[in-house]
């Protein structure tokens, strides 16, 4: 952290109007917020901030307009839910740059909290449009980026606005990169990779950017059966990449040649048809997948032989599951193992980050996010963090 400034770094803020940037980007259905795990995260740089009589003005993004005003991605269907979860009364302003905007900060008061509507409302806001960035600057005195989940977006106000105004990393921003950095920059060795997924093709700069860095690679998911499937094994009608096969055999030569030992299930779960606990269903070494079964979970005893090796590392970072964890009984290999990870986490020999889409819910359902060292709010940003990319909302932040 050291080339970031945070808000240790902030004087006297009493009065100071703060953009800060937030994701409030949550799950919703029949108009309620189902997870507000990312309203959480804003918690500590809000409340401080408005603590310490700053009049804090939150910019932030939700679903995917296209510069369209749209009703049902208004910030004011999240602003009372949002406010019950930080605790104080929180002002919604129907704009994020211009005269209505500027109209309502000037009536807030030192330690206010205002949510300021959709900035993809406006179509500035994608391009990164400087115009944008300008109208939204002139709201604030100095910017706090705290959303790492949106910061893979060169947007105005993840990446322009740094440039216009002091800008500083918020508490969850720095508490993300930190745990990133423990994970994957200077790790203690030996570190662990757990990428499970339905597809090889999403997650190829995943693949290739950890083979070279951690000592195992541990694959689940979908995924896996393309990498059986270019070894030779015949994976049945499961879900498979088979175009994919050269650049499978690619990945396992990387990682032989980055001593980068790859973890294959060899047993697994199958079955004729996907659905709940199927009549069909079986365990069976990868050689013995009938053509007309699919494989659905890895198998115990490859469960168990991943928690051996989890028991030899120092450090892990996880994203995807290794079954299709949604449907019982095929979620046991990423609950066991998760099980696993969060215990040596708990007994201090393991440090363990997880993040990236279906890993949180993964992870939930096993009933073990909080036994891991950290939970990562991003989704899309974990990933391209996951394939080594530099994320342009932390860049600008770095001066
Ligand atoms: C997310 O949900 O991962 C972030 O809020 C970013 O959203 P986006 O993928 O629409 O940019």
């Amino acid at each position: 952290m050291a080339s970031l400034r945070t808000l240790d770094d902030l004087g006297d803020v009493a009065g100071k109007r703060a953009l800060v940037r937030v994701d409030l980007n949550v799950p919703m259905a029949d108009g309620a917020v189902t997870d507000d795990t990312r309203f959480r995260a804003t918690l500590p740089t809000v409340t401080e901030l408005a603590d310490r009589g700053a009049v804090v003005l939150l910019l932030a993004h939700f679903g995917r307009p296209k510069g369209e005003r749209r009703p049902d991605m208004s910030l004011s269907m999240v602003t009372r839910a949002y406010e019950q979860v930080l605790g104080r009364p929180v002002r919604y302003v129907g704009e994020c740059a211009g005269p209505l905007a500027a109209d309502n900060v000037l009536a807030m008061q030192p330690g206010d909290v205002a949510i300021l509507e959709n900035t993809r409302f406006h179509a500035g806001e994608e391009k990164n449009d400087p115009q944008l960035a300008r109208a939204m600057a002139e709201l604030g005195d100095f910017y706090v980026n705290d959303a790492f989940s949106a910061a893979h977006r060169a947007h105005s106000s993840t990446e322009g606005l740094a440039h216009l105004l002091p800008a500083y990393a918020g508490r969850s921003m720095e508490a993300e990169l930190k745990a990133l950095e423990t994970a994957l920059g200077e790790p203690e060795r030996p570190v662990a990779a757990v990428v499970g997924g339905a597809k090889v093709s999403t997650k190829l700069d995943v693949l290739r950017n950890l083979v070279a860095k951690v000592d195992h690679l541990i694959i689940g998911g979908g995924m896996a059966n393309t990498f059986l499937a270019a070894r030779g094994v015949d994976v049945g009608k499961s879900l498979c990449e088979h175009d994919l096969k050269d650049t499978a055999l690619a990945i396992l030569d990387a990682a032989d040649r980055a001593n980068c030992t790859v973890h294959l299930p060899y047993d697994v779960v199958v079955a004729k048809e996907f659905a709940a606990n199927p009549p069909s269903l079986r365990t069976c070494n990868v050689h013995e997948v009938a053509a007309d079964e699919m494989i659905l979970d890895v198998g115990p005893a490859a469960v168990e032989a991943l928690a051996d090796a989890l028991k030899t590392c120092r450090t892990l970072v996880w994203n995807g599951p290794l079954g299709a964890f949604e449907t019982p009984p095929f979620d046991r290999a990423t609950v066991a193992l998760a099980q696993t990870a969060a215990a040596l986490t708990q007994s201090g020999s393991l440090v363990s980050v997880a993040g990236g889409g279906d890993t949180v819910a993964a992870l939930n359902h096993a009933g073990v996010a909080d036994g891991f060292t950290f939970v990562s709010t991003a989704g899309g940003a974990f990933l391209e963090w996951m394939e080594g990319k530099e994320l342009p909302g932390v860049e600008a932040l770095k001066r």
